[in-house]
């Protein structure tokens, strides 16, 4: 990478998520949403895949969202501290249940609606350009237990109508938008991605590809509306990006990995192309998926198409068609992956693989030929403060320096970038476990994963590192 890779006006910054950080669950007017039913560990685990006991939260048991880190009554401290780190963007979601208690309301939360407005306020006071997205993996309650969520044709209206509400609202503050986060990960963790719930013998994957669908839907006509209302925004999709590489050259092996790329590519081929892929009609035969769809849904998805591919990136997969070899696999993150000799991995089994990271850019602008927005990368690790309660997260440093680096030779490679948002500038509840400590942050937060803890906020090696980053656009890692 040369010394101007990054162009002037790029977009440095960290992203977060309502539901991992704001807390406040039910303040000011906010309805009961699904993140707010999961606890920790095994139970989460089931409960993410869309196996659910209870639509009310469990007396007696912990749930993490609920307090979180209390962004909600933090937000203008902890964006001066982003503010101090330079940041140029603050990537952050909309709870939909603070705008739409149930979903179903027709006038919104007042209340709900005041709280982003002075959160806008906040950032542009310094300047820093927020980018939102209106659904990180939360549906107000009320529509499962309504609607069975996503799997309705209902909730595409409700969905219409909260981003067109907020469109409106936040027309003079808002210009950078992002539809769903991660919508791949509904075929992974179908609660979680879609608030999903299924009984014993249900066909889970004509389910989830009828919600994919109803999703697709809702986000072609939230690019509309935003177009419409805001002509001067750009608003992306969001896809949990990192290729397969085939564990070895047999052909079997090669194929696979194309097939599991493909589940993936699925999703934002219809986004960012407007039609269904034609690999798609073979793969819901032989799976006996049958889509209802609406007549004029092909027209609604070819003319709104997405401005940018919003990504998260963290690791790269590996594929075999070996059993053997895919029994020794690594518990690696949600997409499982076989054990990869040549790259190292993180405390929580997810590979380490910058190279990864650039031909994955570079594989997505061929294929899309739109501008790519990193709106999350980043190492979650354990911190322990030293003898003088310091932090030196030189690992983390290393990983974000990689990254960073790939992220410059992606650019000289010819792929057009707007920014980097890195995950998370704060810690927070992690989205997979619900656990504190799986730190992301270049700002400690005193909380322990039973919830103990001041929530004080104290400053890491790594945020002096990111300013110096941010200060020198790149050029300084
Ligand atoms: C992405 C999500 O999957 O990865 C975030 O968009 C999430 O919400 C992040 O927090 C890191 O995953 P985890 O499980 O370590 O929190």
């Amino acid at each position: 990478m040369t010394n101007n890779a990054f162009p002037d006006g790029f977009l440095w910054g960290g992203a977060l998520a309502a539901n991992q950080v704001e807390g406040a669950y039910r303040k000011g007017g906010k309805g009961l949403t699904t993140v707010d039913l999961m606890p920790t560990g095994e139970k989460r685990k089931a409960i993410m895949k869309g196996f659910v006991p209870s639509l009310e939260p469990l007396e007696g048991e912990f749930y993490p969202s609920h307090e979180a880190i209390d962004f909600y009554h933090h937000y203008q401290s902890d964006i001066a501290l982003f503010a101090e780190m330079g940041f140029k963007a603050l990537r952050i979601s909309i709870a939909w249940s603070r705008i739409f208690p149930t979903g179903e309301e027709e006038a919104p939360n007042e209340e709900g609606l005041r709280f982003y407005d002075d959160l806008f306020d906040t950032l542009k006071k310094y300047d820093i350009e927020p980018v939102v997205t209106l659904a990180h993996f939360d549906v107000p309650v009320h529509l499962v237990e309504k609607f069975g969520s996503w799997r309705s044709r209902e909730v595409v209206g409700l969905f219409e109508h909260y981003a067109k509400t907020v469109f409106q609202r936040y027309q003079d503050k808002v210009k950078y938008w992002i539809t769903f986060n991660e919508i791949n990960m509904l075929l992974h963790l179908p609660f979680t991605g879609a608030g999903l719930t299924f009984q014993e013998n249900d066909n889970v994957k004509q389910i989830q590809y009828q919600a994919a669908h109803h999703q697709l839907i809702a986000s072609a006509l939230a690019v509309k509306a935003c177009h419409e209302i805001i002509p001067d925004a750009q608003i992306g999709c969001m896809l949990a990006a990192g290729m397969f590489y085939p564990h070895s050259c047999n052909p079997a092996d090669v194929k696979l990995a194309m097939d599991r790329d493909r589940e993936s590519f699925f999703f934002i081929d219809v986004q960012a192309r407007g039609y269904y892929p034609s690999y798609a009609q073979r793969f819901f035969k032989e799976n006996n998926i049958s889509l209802v769809t609406n007549p004029g849904d092909e027209k609604i998805l070819a003319s709104h198409t997405v401005d940018y591919l919003g990504i998260s990136y963290y690791s790269s997969r590996t594929i075999s068609s070996d059993p053997e070899v895919m029994r020794q696999s690594t518990s690696g993150n949600v997409f499982g992956s076989a054990n990869n000799p040549y790259v190292k991995k993180s405390e929580w089994g997810w590979t380490i693989d910058p190279l990864g990271f650039r031909i994955t850019m570079n594989q997505l602008y061929d294929r899309y030929q739109k501008p790519l927005f990193v709106v999350e990368n980043g190492l979650g690790a354990m911190d322990n403060p030293d003898e003088n309660g310091n932090i030196e997260d030189d690992y983390r440093i290393e990983y974000l320096r990689e990254h960073i680096q790939a992220m410059g030779e992606a650019i000289e490679d010819g792929v057009p970038i707007l920014g980097y948002t890195s995950w998370a500038p704060i810690d927070l509840v992690s989205a997979s476990t619900g656990e504190m400590k799986k730190r992301y942050g270049y700002i400690y937060v005193d909380r322990d994963n039973q919830g103990n803890g001041t929530n004080t906020r104290s400053k890491k090696k790594s945020f002096d590192w990111y300013k110096k980053v941010i200060a020198t656009n790149g050029r300084d890692l």
